[in-house]
Protein backbone atom coordinates (compact mmCIF):
# COMPACT_ATOMS: atom_id res chain seq x y z
CA UNK A 1 0.00 0.00 0.00
CA UNK A 2 0.99 3.56 -0.98
CA UNK A 3 1.32 5.84 2.09
CA UNK A 4 2.10 9.28 -0.36
CA UNK A 5 2.21 10.06 -3.98
CA UNK A 6 4.74 12.42 -4.34
CA UNK A 7 3.90 15.42 -6.86
CA UNK A 8 6.86 18.13 -8.14
CA UNK A 9 5.77 21.12 -10.13
CA UNK A 10 7.50 23.14 -12.87
CA UNK A 11 6.98 26.83 -12.71
CA UNK A 12 5.07 29.20 -9.82
CA UNK A 13 3.19 31.79 -11.67
CA UNK A 14 -0.54 32.34 -12.08
CA UNK A 15 -1.41 28.80 -12.91
CA UNK A 16 1.49 27.58 -10.77
CA UNK A 17 1.07 29.26 -7.66
CA UNK A 18 -2.43 28.60 -7.67
CA UNK A 19 -2.06 24.86 -8.47
CA UNK A 20 0.27 24.92 -5.40
CA UNK A 21 -1.96 26.25 -2.78
CA UNK A 22 -4.92 24.47 -4.29
CA UNK A 23 -2.44 21.20 -3.37
CA UNK A 24 -1.86 22.38 0.14
CA UNK A 25 -5.31 23.28 1.24
CA UNK A 26 -7.53 20.71 -0.83
CA UNK A 27 -5.14 17.60 0.36
CA UNK A 28 -7.54 16.20 2.73
CA UNK A 29 -10.37 16.15 -0.05
CA UNK A 30 -7.28 14.78 -3.10
CA UNK A 31 -6.66 12.01 -0.16
CA UNK A 32 -10.62 10.72 -0.23
CA UNK A 33 -10.89 11.30 -4.07
CA UNK A 34 -7.28 8.92 -4.88
CA UNK A 35 -7.34 6.97 -1.58
CA UNK A 36 -3.78 7.98 -0.79
CA UNK A 37 -2.09 10.58 0.16
CA UNK A 38 -1.01 13.48 -2.64
CA UNK A 39 2.29 15.01 -1.02
CA UNK A 40 4.20 18.12 -2.77
CA UNK A 41 7.29 17.66 -3.19
CA UNK A 42 9.51 20.48 -5.22
CA UNK A 43 8.00 23.34 -7.07
CA UNK A 44 10.85 24.68 -9.80
CA UNK A 45 11.44 28.59 -9.94
CA UNK A 46 14.08 30.47 -11.54
CA UNK A 47 14.07 33.66 -8.82
CA UNK A 48 14.06 31.75 -5.65
CA UNK A 49 14.44 34.74 -3.55
CA UNK A 50 11.07 36.58 -5.15
CA UNK A 51 9.05 33.30 -4.33
CA UNK A 52 10.56 32.49 -0.82
CA UNK A 53 9.29 36.01 0.15
CA UNK A 54 5.86 35.38 -1.57
CA UNK A 55 4.59 31.82 -0.19
CA UNK A 56 5.34 30.19 3.54
CA UNK A 57 6.11 26.89 1.35
CA UNK A 58 9.91 26.36 1.86
CA UNK A 59 11.09 23.00 -0.92
CA UNK A 60 11.67 25.70 -3.99
CA UNK A 61 14.27 24.76 -6.33
CA UNK A 62 15.86 26.46 -8.90
CA UNK A 63 18.08 22.90 -10.05
CA UNK A 64 15.64 21.15 -12.53
CA UNK A 65 17.77 18.15 -11.59
CA UNK A 66 16.48 18.17 -7.97
CA UNK A 67 12.75 17.03 -9.21
CA UNK A 68 14.17 14.50 -12.30
CA UNK A 69 16.62 12.90 -9.35
CA UNK A 70 13.58 13.27 -6.82
CA UNK A 71 12.78 9.07 -6.43
CA UNK A 72 9.52 10.35 -4.48
CA UNK A 73 8.20 12.28 -7.21
CA UNK A 74 6.07 10.16 -9.34
CA UNK A 75 4.01 13.47 -10.95
CA UNK A 76 5.39 16.20 -12.43
CA UNK A 77 3.46 19.21 -13.62
CA UNK A 78 4.89 21.79 -16.29
CA UNK A 79 3.67 24.90 -15.99
CA UNK A 80 7.20 27.25 -17.86
CA UNK A 81 5.50 27.83 -20.82
CA UNK A 82 7.14 28.23 -23.99
CA UNK A 83 9.02 25.52 -25.92
CA UNK A 84 12.70 25.84 -24.36
CA UNK A 85 13.59 24.52 -21.75
CA UNK A 86 9.78 22.74 -21.11
CA UNK A 87 10.27 20.09 -24.34
CA UNK A 88 13.26 18.85 -22.93
CA UNK A 89 12.12 18.83 -19.30
CA UNK A 90 8.67 17.26 -20.34
CA UNK A 91 11.16 14.56 -22.71
CA UNK A 92 13.80 13.42 -19.93
CA UNK A 93 10.96 13.31 -17.12
CA UNK A 94 9.18 10.84 -19.55
CA UNK A 95 12.32 8.55 -20.10
CA UNK A 96 12.70 8.63 -15.97
CA UNK A 97 9.00 7.55 -16.01
CA UNK A 98 7.56 10.01 -14.32
CA UNK A 99 4.21 10.91 -15.21
CA UNK A 100 3.73 14.15 -16.54
CA UNK A 101 0.78 16.73 -16.41
CA UNK A 102 1.02 19.99 -18.99
CA UNK A 103 -0.52 23.26 -19.48
CA UNK A 104 1.69 23.60 -22.42
CA UNK A 105 -0.07 23.89 -26.02
CA UNK A 106 3.53 25.33 -27.57
CA UNK A 107 4.89 22.21 -26.96
CA UNK A 108 1.96 19.82 -27.18
CA UNK A 109 1.05 21.19 -30.98
CA UNK A 110 4.88 20.69 -32.19
CA UNK A 111 5.79 17.16 -30.43
CA UNK A 112 2.48 16.02 -28.65
CA UNK A 113 3.16 12.91 -30.87
CA UNK A 114 6.34 12.16 -30.05
CA UNK A 115 5.78 12.56 -26.47
CA UNK A 116 2.89 10.38 -26.31
CA UNK A 117 4.83 7.69 -27.80
CA UNK A 118 7.74 8.47 -25.40
CA UNK A 119 5.31 8.10 -22.41
CA UNK A 120 3.40 5.23 -24.05
CA UNK A 121 7.40 3.46 -24.11
CA UNK A 122 8.31 4.45 -20.88
CA UNK A 123 4.90 3.04 -19.10
CA UNK A 124 3.74 6.52 -18.16
CA UNK A 125 1.46 9.17 -18.97
CA UNK A 126 1.36 12.88 -20.19
CA UNK A 127 -1.92 14.82 -20.04
CA UNK A 128 -2.75 18.03 -20.80
CA UNK A 129 -6.52 19.04 -20.17
CA UNK A 130 -5.25 22.72 -19.71
CA UNK A 131 -3.59 23.28 -22.63
CA UNK A 132 -6.97 24.01 -24.55
CA UNK A 133 -9.67 25.90 -23.40
CA UNK A 134 -8.38 26.72 -19.97
CA UNK A 135 -10.92 25.12 -17.54
CA UNK A 136 -12.73 23.82 -20.24
CA UNK A 137 -13.18 19.86 -20.28
CA UNK A 138 -12.33 19.17 -24.05
CA UNK A 139 -9.07 16.41 -24.31
CA UNK A 140 -11.02 14.28 -22.20
CA UNK A 141 -14.13 14.01 -24.39
CA UNK A 142 -12.81 13.97 -27.66
CA UNK A 143 -9.95 11.31 -26.17
CA UNK A 144 -12.77 9.36 -25.00
CA UNK A 145 -16.52 10.22 -24.80
CA UNK A 146 -16.40 11.06 -28.18
CA UNK A 147 -14.01 8.72 -29.98
CA UNK A 148 -17.61 6.27 -31.66
CA UNK A 149 -18.00 9.51 -33.69
CA UNK A 150 -16.35 10.91 -37.20
CA UNK A 151 -15.94 14.29 -36.41
CA UNK A 152 -16.53 16.34 -39.50
CA UNK A 153 -15.59 20.41 -38.11
CA UNK A 154 -14.23 22.29 -35.57
CA UNK A 155 -15.79 25.68 -34.73
CA UNK A 156 -13.93 27.31 -31.72
CA UNK A 157 -12.96 30.57 -29.35
CA UNK A 158 -9.92 29.66 -27.95
CA UNK A 159 -8.43 32.51 -26.86
CA UNK A 160 -9.00 34.26 -23.87
CA UNK A 161 -6.81 37.10 -23.98
CA UNK A 162 -8.15 38.42 -27.40
CA UNK A 163 -12.00 37.22 -26.55
CA UNK A 164 -11.59 39.51 -23.38
CA UNK A 165 -10.00 42.39 -25.17
CA UNK A 166 -12.39 42.35 -28.09
CA UNK A 167 -15.21 42.35 -25.53
CA UNK A 168 -14.22 45.47 -23.75
CA UNK A 169 -13.13 47.10 -26.81
CA UNK A 170 -16.69 46.64 -28.04
CA UNK A 171 -18.75 47.05 -24.79
CA UNK A 172 -16.15 49.94 -23.61
CA UNK A 173 -15.05 51.14 -26.65
CA UNK A 174 -11.37 51.19 -24.81
CA UNK A 175 -8.13 51.15 -26.58
CA UNK A 176 -6.82 48.19 -28.11
CA UNK A 177 -3.44 48.94 -25.96
CA UNK A 178 -5.89 49.66 -22.79
CA UNK A 179 -7.74 46.34 -23.49
CA UNK A 180 -4.64 44.11 -23.13
CA UNK A 181 -3.28 45.53 -20.32
CA UNK A 182 -5.73 44.78 -18.50
CA UNK A 183 -5.83 40.70 -19.59
CA UNK A 184 -2.28 41.10 -18.89
CA UNK A 185 -3.10 42.06 -15.16
CA UNK A 186 -5.92 39.53 -14.84
CA UNK A 187 -3.72 37.54 -15.82
CA UNK A 188 -4.94 35.75 -19.10
CA UNK A 189 -2.26 36.51 -21.47
CA UNK A 190 0.96 34.79 -22.47
CA UNK A 191 3.99 35.80 -20.79
CA UNK A 192 4.87 37.39 -23.94
CA UNK A 193 1.42 38.56 -25.66
CA UNK A 194 2.40 38.45 -29.24
CA UNK A 195 1.11 35.04 -29.12
CA UNK A 196 -2.39 36.02 -28.09
CA UNK A 197 -2.95 38.45 -30.39
CA UNK A 198 -1.33 37.14 -33.30
CA UNK A 199 -3.34 34.23 -32.97
CA UNK A 200 0.07 31.83 -32.46
CA UNK A 201 -1.80 30.57 -29.60
CA UNK A 202 -4.67 29.66 -30.94
CA UNK A 203 -2.78 27.89 -34.00
CA UNK A 204 -0.97 25.24 -31.28
CA UNK A 205 -4.73 24.75 -29.74
CA UNK A 206 -6.13 24.13 -32.97
CA UNK A 207 -3.42 21.95 -34.30
CA UNK A 208 -3.89 19.54 -30.60
CA UNK A 209 -7.77 20.04 -31.34
CA UNK A 210 -7.31 18.62 -34.89
CA UNK A 211 -4.78 15.94 -33.69
CA UNK A 212 -7.81 14.65 -31.36
CA UNK A 213 -10.27 15.02 -33.79
CA UNK A 214 -9.13 13.96 -36.84
CA UNK A 215 -6.74 11.77 -35.61
CA UNK A 216 -3.76 13.42 -37.51
CA UNK A 217 -0.47 15.11 -36.61
CA UNK A 218 -1.43 18.46 -37.82
CA UNK A 219 2.04 21.05 -37.50
CA UNK A 220 0.57 24.37 -36.51
CA UNK A 221 3.01 26.00 -39.45
CA UNK A 222 0.90 25.14 -41.96
CA UNK A 223 -2.38 26.42 -40.43
CA UNK A 224 -3.33 29.70 -41.42
CA UNK A 225 -3.66 32.27 -38.95
CA UNK A 226 -4.43 36.18 -38.67
CA UNK A 227 -4.96 37.69 -35.30
CA UNK A 228 -6.55 40.94 -33.75
CA UNK A 229 -3.69 43.28 -34.24
CA UNK A 230 -5.53 44.61 -37.34
CA UNK A 231 -8.90 45.36 -36.14
CA UNK A 232 -10.14 48.98 -35.37
CA UNK A 233 -12.55 49.72 -33.51
CA UNK A 234 -14.52 50.95 -36.23
CA UNK A 235 -14.52 47.36 -37.73
CA UNK A 236 -16.17 46.45 -34.48
CA UNK A 237 -18.60 48.99 -34.86
CA UNK A 238 -19.64 48.89 -38.45
CA UNK A 239 -20.23 44.65 -37.89
CA UNK A 240 -22.27 45.53 -35.23
CA UNK A 241 -24.55 47.97 -37.36
CA UNK A 242 -24.41 44.69 -39.72
CA UNK A 243 -26.03 42.70 -37.13
CA UNK A 244 -22.56 40.35 -36.05
CA UNK A 245 -20.13 39.99 -33.56
CA UNK A 246 -16.39 40.02 -34.23
CA UNK A 247 -14.02 37.20 -33.03
CA UNK A 248 -11.09 35.59 -33.33
CA UNK A 249 -12.26 32.11 -34.54
CA UNK A 250 -10.72 28.85 -35.14
CA UNK A 251 -11.82 27.18 -37.57
CA UNK A 252 -11.22 23.19 -39.35
CA UNK A 253 -12.93 21.01 -41.16
CA UNK A 254 -12.53 18.16 -43.14
CA UNK A 255 -12.82 18.54 -47.06
CA UNK A 256 -11.65 16.21 -49.97
CA UNK A 257 -9.43 14.52 -47.72
CA UNK A 258 -7.79 17.36 -46.23
CA UNK A 259 -8.31 19.67 -43.29
CA UNK A 260 -8.86 22.76 -44.15
CA UNK A 261 -7.82 25.05 -41.23
CA UNK A 262 -8.47 28.85 -41.03
CA UNK A 263 -8.12 31.09 -37.84
CA UNK A 264 -9.04 34.75 -38.28
CA UNK A 265 -11.22 37.83 -37.25
CA UNK A 266 -14.59 36.77 -37.63
CA UNK A 267 -18.12 37.91 -37.91
CA UNK A 268 -20.49 36.10 -36.24
CA UNK A 269 -24.09 36.57 -36.79
CA UNK A 270 -25.64 37.60 -33.05
CA UNK A 271 -28.23 35.18 -33.54
CA UNK A 272 -25.37 31.92 -33.06
CA UNK A 273 -24.61 30.63 -30.04
CA UNK A 274 -20.84 31.94 -30.38
CA UNK A 275 -21.24 35.23 -30.93
CA UNK A 276 -22.50 35.26 -27.25
CA UNK A 277 -19.19 33.76 -25.63
CA UNK A 278 -17.47 37.33 -24.15
CA UNK A 279 -14.88 38.25 -21.76
CA UNK A 280 -12.18 35.20 -20.94
CA UNK A 281 -15.39 32.71 -22.05
CA UNK A 282 -14.09 30.17 -24.78
CA UNK A 283 -16.12 27.40 -26.61
CA UNK A 284 -15.94 24.80 -28.82
CA UNK A 285 -18.34 23.56 -31.12
CA UNK A 286 -18.03 20.33 -32.94
CA UNK A 287 -19.83 18.09 -35.37
CA UNK A 288 -20.34 14.93 -34.99
CA UNK A 289 -21.55 12.09 -37.09
CA UNK A 290 -23.44 10.51 -34.30
CA UNK A 291 -23.59 13.28 -31.69
CA UNK A 292 -24.57 15.98 -33.99
CA UNK A 293 -23.60 19.38 -32.65
CA UNK A 294 -22.19 19.79 -29.35
CA UNK A 295 -20.43 22.84 -27.86
CA UNK A 296 -18.31 22.81 -24.69
CA UNK A 297 -17.86 26.48 -23.21
CA UNK A 298 -16.27 27.97 -19.70
CA UNK A 299 -13.50 29.90 -18.92
CA UNK A 300 -10.70 29.37 -21.43
CA UNK A 301 -7.59 31.14 -18.88
CA UNK A 302 -7.11 32.31 -15.39
CA UNK A 303 -5.06 30.80 -13.04
CA UNK A 304 -8.16 29.07 -11.15
CA UNK A 305 -9.79 27.22 -14.42
CA UNK A 306 -6.78 26.17 -15.78
CA UNK A 307 -5.70 24.35 -12.29
CA UNK A 308 -8.99 22.83 -12.37
CA UNK A 309 -8.17 21.04 -15.60
CA UNK A 310 -4.79 20.39 -14.59
CA UNK A 311 -5.40 18.70 -10.91
CA UNK A 312 -8.32 16.63 -12.39
CA UNK A 313 -5.16 14.88 -14.69
CA UNK A 314 -3.26 14.86 -11.65
CA UNK A 315 -6.07 12.94 -9.68
CA UNK A 316 -6.82 11.08 -12.86
CA UNK A 317 -3.14 9.86 -13.05
CA UNK A 318 -2.88 9.42 -8.93
CA UNK A 319 -5.50 7.09 -8.76
CA UNK A 320 -3.95 5.11 -11.50
CA UNK A 321 -0.58 4.57 -9.60
CA UNK A 322 -2.68 3.68 -7.16
CA UNK A 323 -4.56 1.07 -8.52
CA UNK A 324 -1.46 0.01 -10.79
CA UNK A 325 -3.46 1.06 -14.20
CA UNK A 326 -2.15 2.53 -17.62
CA UNK A 327 -3.31 4.88 -19.94
CA UNK A 328 -4.94 3.18 -23.08
CA UNK A 329 -2.51 4.21 -25.89
CA UNK A 330 -3.63 7.32 -27.72
CA UNK A 331 -1.45 8.24 -30.16
CA UNK A 332 -2.28 10.06 -33.40
CA UNK A 333 -3.18 7.53 -36.33
CA UNK A 334 -3.45 9.28 -39.89
CA UNK A 335 -1.38 11.73 -42.14
CA UNK A 336 -4.10 13.90 -43.17
CA UNK A 337 -2.29 16.98 -44.84
CA UNK A 338 -3.49 20.19 -43.82
CA UNK A 339 -4.65 22.39 -47.22
CA UNK A 340 -4.52 26.18 -47.74
CA UNK A 341 -7.56 28.27 -47.52
CA UNK A 342 -7.99 28.72 -51.49
CA UNK A 343 -11.03 26.53 -51.72
CA UNK A 344 -12.34 27.85 -48.19
CA UNK A 345 -16.08 29.09 -49.22
CA UNK A 346 -17.10 31.93 -46.82
CA UNK A 347 -19.19 35.16 -47.01
CA UNK A 348 -16.34 38.01 -46.71
CA UNK A 349 -17.13 41.70 -45.18
CA UNK A 350 -14.84 43.69 -46.78
CA UNK A 351 -14.04 47.84 -45.55
CA UNK A 352 -12.11 49.71 -48.18
CA UNK A 353 -10.96 53.59 -47.62
CA UNK A 354 -11.46 55.05 -50.97
CA UNK A 355 -11.12 58.45 -52.80
CA UNK A 356 -14.94 60.07 -52.51
CA UNK A 357 -15.47 60.77 -56.27
CA UNK A 358 -17.30 59.23 -59.11
CA UNK A 359 -17.06 55.76 -60.71
CA UNK A 360 -15.94 54.22 -57.37
CA UNK A 361 -18.57 51.89 -56.77
CA UNK A 362 -18.82 51.09 -60.49
CA UNK A 363 -14.98 50.06 -60.63
CA UNK A 364 -15.67 48.24 -57.50
CA UNK A 365 -18.19 46.53 -58.58
CA UNK A 366 -16.48 45.45 -61.68
CA UNK A 367 -13.90 44.03 -60.24
CA UNK A 368 -16.06 42.12 -58.08
CA UNK A 369 -18.05 40.82 -61.04
CA UNK A 370 -15.02 39.90 -62.82
CA UNK A 371 -14.46 37.02 -60.17
CA UNK A 372 -17.99 36.16 -59.96
CA UNK A 373 -18.21 37.72 -56.17
CA UNK A 374 -21.73 38.93 -55.61
CA UNK A 375 -21.87 41.62 -53.42
CA UNK A 376 -24.55 41.22 -50.56
CA UNK A 377 -24.74 44.89 -49.35
CA UNK A 378 -22.66 48.32 -49.63
CA UNK A 379 -22.72 51.01 -47.34
CA UNK A 380 -20.76 54.22 -46.97
CA UNK A 381 -19.81 56.18 -44.58
CA UNK A 382 -19.62 60.38 -44.15
CA UNK A 383 -16.84 61.51 -46.11
CA UNK A 384 -13.68 62.69 -44.74
CA UNK A 385 -14.10 66.42 -46.57
CA UNK A 386 -10.25 67.21 -45.56
CA UNK A 387 -8.96 63.98 -47.38
CA UNK A 388 -11.80 63.35 -49.92
CA UNK A 389 -11.98 60.08 -48.69
CA UNK A 390 -14.83 57.59 -47.46
CA UNK A 391 -15.02 54.20 -45.69
CA UNK A 392 -17.13 51.88 -48.15
CA UNK A 393 -18.16 48.54 -46.22
CA UNK A 394 -18.89 45.59 -48.53
CA UNK A 395 -20.61 42.40 -47.43
CA UNK A 396 -20.59 39.30 -49.90
CA UNK A 397 -22.53 36.57 -50.93
CA UNK A 398 -20.75 33.00 -50.48
CA UNK A 399 -16.92 33.11 -52.75
CA UNK A 400 -14.57 31.08 -52.77
CA UNK A 401 -10.94 32.81 -51.00
CA UNK A 402 -8.83 31.90 -53.83
CA UNK A 403 -11.25 34.64 -55.98
CA UNK A 404 -11.55 36.88 -53.08
CA UNK A 405 -7.81 37.31 -52.73
CA UNK A 406 -7.37 37.51 -56.51
CA UNK A 407 -10.09 40.74 -56.60
CA UNK A 408 -8.63 42.24 -53.55
CA UNK A 409 -5.36 42.45 -55.02
CA UNK A 410 -6.86 43.68 -58.49
CA UNK A 411 -8.64 46.26 -56.21
CA UNK A 412 -5.24 47.20 -54.40
CA UNK A 413 -4.25 48.74 -57.47
CA UNK A 414 -7.25 50.57 -58.54
CA UNK A 415 -6.10 54.50 -58.31
CA UNK A 416 -9.25 55.34 -56.49
CA UNK A 417 -8.64 52.58 -53.44
CA UNK A 418 -6.37 54.43 -50.88
CA UNK A 419 -6.50 51.10 -48.88
CA UNK A 420 -7.96 47.72 -48.32
CA UNK A 421 -8.67 48.02 -44.36
CA UNK A 422 -10.06 45.15 -43.33
CA UNK A 423 -11.12 41.65 -45.04
CA UNK A 424 -12.88 39.31 -42.60
CA UNK A 425 -14.93 36.32 -43.11
CA UNK A 426 -18.37 36.26 -42.23
CA UNK A 427 -20.43 33.15 -40.52
CA UNK A 428 -24.46 33.40 -40.34
P1 LIG B 1 3.84 32.63 -15.74
O1 LIG B 1 2.94 33.37 -14.82
O2 LIG B 1 4.80 33.39 -16.57
O3 LIG B 1 4.66 31.56 -14.86
C1 LIG B 1 5.76 30.84 -15.33
C2 LIG B 1 6.48 30.21 -14.14
O4 LIG B 1 7.50 29.35 -14.63
C3 LIG B 1 7.16 31.20 -13.20
O5 LIG B 1 7.07 30.70 -11.89
C4 LIG B 1 8.61 31.19 -13.68
O6 LIG B 1 9.54 31.48 -12.65
C5 LIG B 1 8.76 29.73 -14.06
N1 LIG B 1 9.77 29.54 -15.10
C6 LIG B 1 9.71 29.93 -16.40
N2 LIG B 1 10.82 29.52 -17.05
C7 LIG B 1 11.59 28.86 -16.14
C8 LIG B 1 12.84 28.20 -16.22
N3 LIG B 1 13.55 28.15 -17.35
N4 LIG B 1 13.32 27.62 -15.11
C9 LIG B 1 12.63 27.68 -13.93
N5 LIG B 1 11.42 28.28 -13.81
C10 LIG B 1 10.92 28.88 -14.90
O7 LIG B 1 2.97 31.74 -16.75
P2 LIG B 1 1.48 31.15 -16.53
O8 LIG B 1 0.48 32.15 -16.97
O9 LIG B 1 1.38 30.57 -15.15
O10 LIG B 1 1.45 29.99 -17.63
C11 LIG B 1 2.10 28.77 -17.41
C12 LIG B 1 1.69 27.77 -18.47
O11 LIG B 1 0.28 27.55 -18.40
C13 LIG B 1 1.96 28.20 -19.92
O12 LIG B 1 2.29 27.08 -20.68
C14 LIG B 1 0.63 28.76 -20.37
O13 LIG B 1 0.47 28.70 -21.76
C15 LIG B 1 -0.31 27.78 -19.69
N6 LIG B 1 -1.65 28.26 -19.49
C16 LIG B 1 -1.84 29.47 -18.88
C17 LIG B 1 -3.13 29.92 -18.68
C18 LIG B 1 -3.39 31.24 -18.02
O14 LIG B 1 -4.56 31.62 -17.90
N7 LIG B 1 -2.37 31.97 -17.58
C19 LIG B 1 -4.21 29.12 -19.08
C20 LIG B 1 -3.98 27.87 -19.69
C21 LIG B 1 -2.68 27.45 -19.88
P3 LIG B 1 10.17 32.96 -12.48
O15 LIG B 1 9.03 33.85 -12.06
O16 LIG B 1 11.20 32.77 -11.43
O17 LIG B 1 10.72 33.33 -13.83
N1 LIG C 1 -3.05 33.05 -22.98
C1 LIG C 1 -3.99 32.02 -23.12
C2 LIG C 1 -5.35 32.62 -23.42
C3 LIG C 1 -4.08 31.22 -21.83
O1 LIG C 1 -5.50 33.83 -23.29
O2 LIG C 1 -6.26 31.90 -23.83
C4 LIG C 1 -4.90 29.99 -21.97
O3 LIG C 1 -4.30 29.07 -22.82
Amino acid sequence: MLDNIGISLLGAGNVGSSVMNTLLTDSKRFQVLIGTNLKLQKVLVRDLNKYRKIFKYSSFTDNFSDILNDSKTQIVVEMLGGEDPAYIYIEELLKSGKHVVTANKDVMAKYGSKLITLAEQNKVSIRYEASVGGGIPIIGPLSRDLLANEIYSISAIINGTTNYMLTVMNKEKISYDEALLRAQNLGYAEPNPYNDVEGIDVSYKLAILCGLAFHADVNPENIYCEGISGLDLKDLEYANNLGFTIKLLARAELKEGKIVCIICPSLISNNAPLSKVDGVLNAIQLKGSLVGEVVFEGPGAGALPTSSAILGDVIDIAKNIKYALTDPANNLLNKIEVSDISSFNSRYYIRLNVSDESGVLAAISGIMSKYSISIASVIQTEADLKLQTAQLILTTHEAKREKIDLAMEEISKEGKVVKICNLLPIVD
